[in-house]
């Protein structure tokens, strides 16, 4: 059996998935997320590229998210029938099929243009809840059927917070995410080294921006403020504003998450911004037993950073984690392939889960528990 073959037959364990309906072959190539990451980095520009692999500074927390994965060994149960494996869940009143949302990512437009609403598509397709930050109206035009999250970095006043909220429960949002880590737009060496113009995330990298005047790489990355004076009050307002579950996105310390639930949010996402903002920081599954502590079990824990693998999910769930979110990994399907290779990404990542949970005697998301999960 050749690897294709192999990979096919891995994918037979989920037939019935809505992703079944495969593309052509060229979407067939890549067998797992590091190859699509491959095949993205050779269409894309390296600008474009750097800007979606890169992470902050000396990208050590970037490196960690992936590294922590590797000090976690699952400990599976064995003599358990897993003839059928359901990996379906409930997040806030919608059924998805599988415990993995897509994460909000600024800046898709470097990859294709248009590219929100491709993989707002792709998400329908898929019936994959798609988390989306600004413009997240214009995103979802043509894939109506898609359950969206709305994701917002905040709005300076009580006042233009209640006005965001209401609109985006207006437009069928399902909850609002609020990232909590991004008070400042952070320091990315990859970025100022490659002259990068923030600009481009909306219009993409011109032809010719290899012949720019370079910048000063300081003024083109640090100290722009997206909302930096967020506080605990924002929940109130939002919670006030809208029946929407509100989630914090970005919480890594287990007294931010007792904090959180204390103000009110619905739930929690454990993420670093995919080592995007503060560097050093721990990597996200490290710091997910502190926040289930934090939290208390008194509201769903979710948890992005890293995840390329079903067995990295794996172990986000055996730690407590609701589902995960993914970043890059949608993305590098979108640079390989549109939108295909997203549906085709996500589709990888259930099918992965499914056979890891196979493999380690859990039939269905109830079952996984944190004695799955082992700390080398
Ligand atoms: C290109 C890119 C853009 C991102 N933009 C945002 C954003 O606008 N808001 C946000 O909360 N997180 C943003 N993130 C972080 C992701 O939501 C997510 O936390 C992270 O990518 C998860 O790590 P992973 O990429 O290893 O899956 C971005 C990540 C990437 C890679």
């Amino acid at each position: 059996m050749n690897r294709r073959d192999a990979f096919r037959a891995l994918m037979g364990l989920v037939a019935g998935s809505p992703l079944m309906a495969m593309p052509d072959d060229d979407v067939m190539g890549p067998i797992n997320v590091h190859e699509f990451e491959a095949v993205a980095k050779s269409k894309l520009h390296k600008m474009a590229y750097d800007f979606i692999a890169g992470g902050v500074e000396d990208e050590l927390t970037l490196q960690a998210n992936r590294e922590a994965y590797k000090h976690w060994f699952l400990v599976p149960r064995v003599m358990v029938d897993v003839k059928d494996i359901d990996t379906s869940t409930e997040l806030f009143g919608v059924k998805v099929p599988a415990p993995i949302l897509v994460a909000p990512t600024g800046g898709k437009n470097l990859v294709l243009p248009n590219a929100e609403s491709i993989v707002a598509k792709a998400c329908a397709a898929s019936k994959t809840l798609f988390c989306t930050g600004s413009g997240a109206e214009r995103a979802i035009d043509g894939a109506e059927s898609v359950h969206w999250w709305s994701n917002t970095t905040g709005q300076a006043t009580k006042e233009q917070s209640v006005n965001y909220a209401k609109r985006i429960e207006d437009r069928g949002a399902k909850a609002i995410t609020v990232t909590v880590d991004n008070q400042y737009q952070s320091n990315r060496d990859r970025n100022n080294r490659n002259r990068f113009d923030y600009g481009y995330m909306a219009t993409g990298v011109p032809q010719d921006a290899t012949t720019r005047t370079p910048r000063n790489p300081a003024k083109a990355a640090m100290w722009l403020p997206h909302t930096p004076n967020l506080t605990w009050d924002y929940v109130g307002w939002l919670r006030g504003a809208t029946n929407l579950p509100v989630l914090l996105k970005g919480v890594l310390a287990q007294e931010d998450a007792a904090m959180a639930v204390q103000s009110g949010a619905s739930g929690i996402i454990v993420s670093n911004h995919g080592g995007r903002q503060l560097d050093g920081v721990i990597a996200t599954i490290d710091a997910l037993p502190g926040v289930m502590e934090g939290s208390g079990g008194k509201v769903p824990v979710l948890m992005d950073g890293g995840i390329r693998r079903g067995s990295d999910i794996l172990k986000a769930l055996a730690l407590g984690a609701k589902a995960v979110l993914v970043g890059r990994a949608p993305l590098w399907g979108l640079g390989a392939f549109g939108q295909p290779g997203v549906e085709r990404v996500l589709w990888m990542l259930a099918a992965e889960l499914k056979l890891s949970m196979a493999l380690a005697g859990k039939p269905n998301l109830a079952s996984i528990d944190r004695r799955l999960v082992r700390r080398a």
